[in-house]
């Protein structure tokens, strides 16, 4: 029998290769466990593992606990941002810290919150709707060069300045309030001819929108050091970027941690201790293959990048 709309759940992103390299027992933290589909793979896979489910969101995170609730007191959660959960962490410190970053396709269906360009929904795309500025305030708020700005940089978008400079336009006729008004306005911002590509004209706005109203890139900035000071020595860190901003700025960390000697080059003798913090597991980004790709569409942009922690300073043994 076919999958019917009821049935549409998020598929996690490099089922095997994440659990072949997270292999751990201990404390795991699932910084992002949107329905707790990786959360529930380490459950079944490690008996001697106990999950710590964060998420930022409060109804993704009640239906992971619907799903979850049968692996009882191995799994608890925490509602929060997980840049200041790691923050201000104490308590046991964790064998495994993985971060499968952006969105879920409950996001996209469910949600009611205008995520997608096909919904006609009120533009608000929080995560944590309790706080914060909505995507409808950005739109009808920020200016021509900030609009321009955040869909240049998060979306890669080549269209931005039209596509800001119709917003504004719009925006003195009528507020910009649902999903589908930014999406027809984008849609009269591209020329006839771009109309009709691989994707919709509005997906690199909506990406972009979603990624500075919740913060995401600075967020993620944050999280690499809070989170690699409290994983345990020895510890895994796994993190999956899905835009190459997100991935340029794991990437940057992880090299930089994994570096024996960090002494700039006037330096003559090192000073620094002269030993790695992490052992580089993936020097190339794992990514998903064409089967994966085939039976999981959004999975196609994914990278996966882990570190093994070895130790708190570079002159520690
Ligand atoms: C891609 S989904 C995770 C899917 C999950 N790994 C699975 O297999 O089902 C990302 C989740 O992380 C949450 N999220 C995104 N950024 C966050 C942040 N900074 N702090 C906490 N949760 C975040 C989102 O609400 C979403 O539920």
């Amino acid at each position: 029998m076919g999958e019917t709309v009821m049935e549409i759940r998020h598929r996690p992103v490099m089922p095997e290769e994440v659990m072949t390299l997270a292999a751990a027992d201990g404390l795991v933290v699932d910084g992002t466990t949107g329905e707790g589909g990786h959360s529930e793979l380490f459950l079944e896979r490690f008996p001697g593992c106990r999950l710590m489910c964060l998420d930022a969101d409060a109804e993704i995170q009640k239906k992971a606990k619907e799903r979850l609730a049968v692996w009882g007191d191995r799994v608890r959660f925490v509602r929060g941002w997980f840049d200041e959960v790691f923050a201000d962490w104490q308590g046991e410190r964790p064998r495994v810290v993985l971060l499968d970053l952006g969105i879920s396709v409950y996001h996209f269906e469910e949600s009611g919150r205008g995520f997608s360009f096909r919904g006609d929904e009120p533009l608000d795309m929080r995560l944590d709707g309790s706080a914060g500025e909505s995507a409808a305030e950005a739109v009808n708020s920020w200016s021509e060069a900030e609009l321009a700005r955040v869909i240049w940089t998060y979306g890669e978008e080549p269209l931005s300045r039209r596509i800001a400079r119709r917003l504004v336009e719009a925006r003195q006729v009528e507020r910009i309030e649902t999903a589908k008004q930014l999406a027809d306005r984008i849609w009269e911002a591209v020329p006839p001819a771009k109309r009709h590509g691989r994707i919709h004209p509005a997906t690199k706005t909506f990406q972009a929108l979603r990624i500075a109203v919740n913060g995401e890139l600075d967020r993620l900035e944050r999280v690499l050091g809070a989170a690699f000071r409290v994983l345990e020595p020895g510890g895994r860190f796994c993190v999956i970027t899905f835009h190459s901003l997100e991935d340029r700025a794991v990437k940057t960390f992880f090299r930089e941690v994994s570096k024996a000697c960090i002494c700039g080059p006037e330096i003559a003798r090192c000073q620094c201790g002269g030993k790695p913090l992490a052992q580089d597991l993936t020097r190339h980004p794992v990514v998903p293959g064409d089967e994966e790709v085939e039976l999981n569409p959004p999975s196609r942009s994914a990278k996966l990048r882990a570190i093994r922690k070895l130790r708190e300073t570079r002159r520690d043994a």
